[in-house]
């Protein structure tokens, strides 16, 4: 592809909508009769585009969009705000695995394709710009970066964001926001709960839509929530976000993985399986890494809110594990407020991060609820939807390795800090 021909294919992208060029759906997809008319139809344009990882982020990135076209492709190259169509040498190309997603129920909009492409053999410690489209329809998005993670060990910071649920108009402000204070951040971690109707295609258009000129530059590194299940299976958000295999057998891939970034493993656990499903599983990936700083994320809080929230079972099951390989914090959702616990070991309060595990809860959505006071509670406030900047600092000279955490509401006021020394 000569950059002649990807610039044609630049000036032809469509912003008209063309008929569907693919099969009809099938009988069983029109069983329904179309009720509703979506407020995102998919259009030839690619969009909602969303980057995660499902495999090492040193050397790969999986790029995902949408289009009403089955053909897809991604165009990239290690440059820095270079459109890939204008560079002096032709771009590399990724073809992407499409799915056909049907949706009966609705009027204006009643299948669209789902693109996944896998970018592998990525230098470590790069930015890239990227477009992903169809050569055919030749309509393109706008270009768009990421990095890949550095070889060695750096500072790096990462993002974490509770539930979006609903209101994605002002939890997409956060995350511009958040993204705007930090655009070194590395990915976004979210907790759950990331739509109200789990298995409906209009919240996930909605989550995207909003979502997508951030997350088509910082990966996210999701977590299923009850909201995900809603329906039964997380076929949605299984479908919608690419996520490393190898999680506990005999549990769905995907559903909980690893992923390492740099000196600190996240082993992201599903908290809508049975605990006992992924405990030896848990156990084995917290005890074979030799990472300075371990984190967990899953939805529902070990250490809740209120007393009415209590998660029993799963605390039960996975703290001791915790405490076992003294995981430095645990990231979850789920109670709609924000609350830290002191640093804790087997169900006490204890002096210092060194001695226990941090639990945590945020909430980035617009749906709010209501405290009490625990004795675990270190800081606490609802209300109020807000992003946390973690920055994990390795040992520099002679200042000691060191992990920084930051929270911030939309008005970019700090409404707690902590931080932990190794
Ligand atoms: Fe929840």
């Amino acid at each position: 592809m000569t950059p002649r021909h990807v610039l044609a294919a630049l000036l032809a992208v469509c912003i008209m909508t063309i008929g569907w060029s693919d099969t009809e759906p099938t009988s069983a997809e029109t069983e329904a009769t179309p009720s509703r008319t979506s407020l995102f139809p998919a259009g030839p344009r690619p969009d909602q585009v969303v980057l995660s990882w499902a495999g090492d982020p040193r050397s790969s990135v999986s790029i995902q969009w949408r289009s009403n076209g089955p053909g897809g492709q991604v165009l990239y190259l290690p440059a820095d705000a270079v459109n890939p169509f204008l560079a002096p040498r032709p771009p590399l190309v990724a073809r992407a695995e499409t799915t056909r997603i049907a949706d009966a129920g609705l009027t204006n909009y009643p299948f669209t394709y789902w693109h996944t492409a896998r970018l592998t053999k990525l230098r470590p410690g790069t930015r890239y710009t990227y477009v992903v489209g169809d050569p055919q329809s030749g309509c393109w998005s706008a270009p768009r970066t990421f990095r890949t993670a550095p070889a060695r060990t750096e500072p790096f910071s990462f993002l974490y964001l509770g539930d979006a649920q609903y209101g994605f108009s002002r939890w997409a402000a956060l995350l511009r926001a958040a993204y705007r204070h930090r655009p070194d951040a590395a990915f976004a971690l979210m907790a759950g709960d990331l739509v109200t109707r789990g298995n409906d295609r209009d919240d996930w258009d909605d989550f995207l839509t909003h979502g997508s000129d951030v997350l088509s530059q910082l990966p996210v590194v999701p977590t299923i929530g009850n909201h995900e299940c809603k329906g039964g299976s997380p076929r949605m958000y299984l479908q919608t976000f690419d996520l490393p295999r190898g999680g506990a057998p005999g549990l769905e891939p995907e559903r909980c993985y690893t992923l390492n970034y740099g000196n600190v493993l996240f082993v992201v656990l599903d908290s809508m399986s049975p605990p006992d499903s992924q405990t030896a599983w848990l156990d084995q990936a917290l005890g074979n890494s030799s990472a300075r700083w371990k984190f967990v994320m899953f939805h529902h809080p070990p250490y809740s809110s209120r007393e009415d929230r209590d998660n029993k079972e799963l605390r039960e099951a996975w703290v001791p594990v915790f405490d076992k390989h003294h995981v430095d914090i645990v990231f979850c959702g789920h109670d709609h407020a924000y609350m830290r616990t002191y640093p804790m070991r087997g169900g006490q309060r204890v002096a210092s991060p060194a001695e226990g595990t941090i639990y945590m809860v945020s909430v980035a959505g617009t749906k709010m609820y209501e405290q009490a006071d625990r004795d675990y509670m270190e800081a606490r406030f609802t209300d109020t939807i807000v992003y946390s900047v973690i920055e994990i600092l390795p040992q520099i000279a002679q200042a000691p390795e060191r992990l920084g955490l930051k929270t911030f509401d939309l008005d970019g006021q700090l409404r707690d800090e902590f931080s932990i020394i190794k």
